[in-house]
């Protein structure tokens, strides 16, 4: 196994990050006419006070190219130089081709391998570290790691226990190989822990619109094609697995808690969030939090709060930063970084 100090070991950097959120901003005000909810529930169970609704001309591609153009501005690469493009998202354009060919088409990526991963609210870090794999590898140079989501698509309007939790929104990060002794590089992955748990399928889902349970006629007014969760025990599964992913990346990278300067925690209830905090001895200004104004995105939720927390100064260079995120599956992953 090649680790760190192994000699034939390349590590990869993160050198940029860019973020879109689609500009329509829908309330929970806006959300208790919608439903029977107030923005007193909506802000005790779960922190969100707003999400970003995409316009109906705007797909996933399209929030996804504008996150990437920012990333790519901010690393100062060329659509040219980038030769891998992974799309973490749950809600792609279409079925097939992939929203990474699509993104490719917008931004002129045109000498990049491009694929979409499925690992739903884990799905940004599952695909830093595919893509690190490649890099290590030596195949790939230069990547696009990319979570983005529309779930507003995938949402049921009408049901009050999930409707008011996930939102719109795009993130992105260039990664790098580094040189191998160059390992003071900036932004640079130091460890990443992944699992899954298949047997918790039915907690979180979408059970329709695939092969099987295809929509039909019959079926299309029950709305299988919306998010299906049993709320209470996800969360339960959530805190207790981002726990152990964190505590098993700090030792894989032979760091501890008290290294620690900020955790990016996936994005989905601020409960979840204090309770990770909570467990890891964190005090709140080492937790990044931003998910009063955007809700749930999804895969996009680490990529966005890694830029905000890169752009407000949260983190700065040399920081070791933990993130780390659950969703769907079950699956859960964690990395390090020293930013
Ligand atoms: C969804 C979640 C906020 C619900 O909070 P909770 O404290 O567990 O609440 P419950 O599901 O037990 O519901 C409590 C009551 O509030 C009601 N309720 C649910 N949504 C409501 C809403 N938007 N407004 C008002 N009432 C609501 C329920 O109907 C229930 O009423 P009842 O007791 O009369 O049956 C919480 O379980 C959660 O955040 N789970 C994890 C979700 C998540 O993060 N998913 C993604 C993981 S990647």
């Amino acid at each position: 196994m090649l680790t760190p100090s192994s000699p034939s070991f390349c590590a990869s950097s993160i050198i940029g990050t860019g973020s879109y959120m689609p500009e329509k901003v829908l309330t929970n005000e806006d959300l208790s006419k919608i439903v029977d909810t107030s923005d007193e529930w909506i802000t005790t169970r779960t922190g969100i006070k707003e999400r970003r609704i995409a316009a109906d001309d705007q797909a996933t591609s399209d929030l996804a190219s504008e996150a990437a153009r920012r990333a790519m501005t901010a690393a100062g690469v060329t659509a040219e130089e980038i030769d891998l493009i992974v799309i973490a998202t749950v809600t792609p354009d279409m079925f097939f081709p992939s929203t990474a060919c699509i993104v490719q088409r917008k931004i002129g990526a045109t000498n990049a391998v491009c694929f979409d991963i499925s690992a739903a609210c884990s799905g940004f870090l599952y695909a830093l570290q595919i893509a690190r794999h490649f890099l290590n590898a030596g195949t790939r140079a230069t990547a696009l790691v990319i979570g983005a989501e529309k779930l507003s698509t995938l949402v049921n309007w009408q049901d009050r226990n999930t409707c008011v939790l996930f939102g719109d929104g795009a993130g992105a990060v260039v990664i790098r190989r580094a040189e191998e002794t160059d390992v003071e590089a900036p932004g640079r992955v130091l460890s990443t822990v992944m699992g899954s748990d298949g047997n918790l399928v039915d907690l979180l889902k979408v059970p329709g619109g695939g092969s099987a349970c295809p929509i039909t006629p019959e079926n299309a007014l029950s709305r299988p094609n919306t998010i299906h969760m049993e709320g209470r025990e996800t969360f339960k599964h959530a805190v207790t697995r981002m726990c152990q992913a964190s505590e098993q990346a700090l030792e894989m990278a032979g760091l501890s808690k008290e290294d620690i300067a900020m955790v990016i925690p996936h994005q989905a209830n601020a409960r979840i969030i204090t309770a990770i905090a909570e467990r890891l001895g964190l005090p709140p200004e080492k937790t990044f939090m931003n998910v009063d104004h955007y809700g749930n995105t999804s895969a996009a939720t680490i990529p966005v709060a890694l830029d905000e927390a890169h752009r407000q100064g949260a983190i700065k260079r040399g920081d070791i930063v933990l993130l780390v995120a659950f969703g769907g599956g079950f699956t859960w992953a964690s990395s390090v970084l020293r930013w």
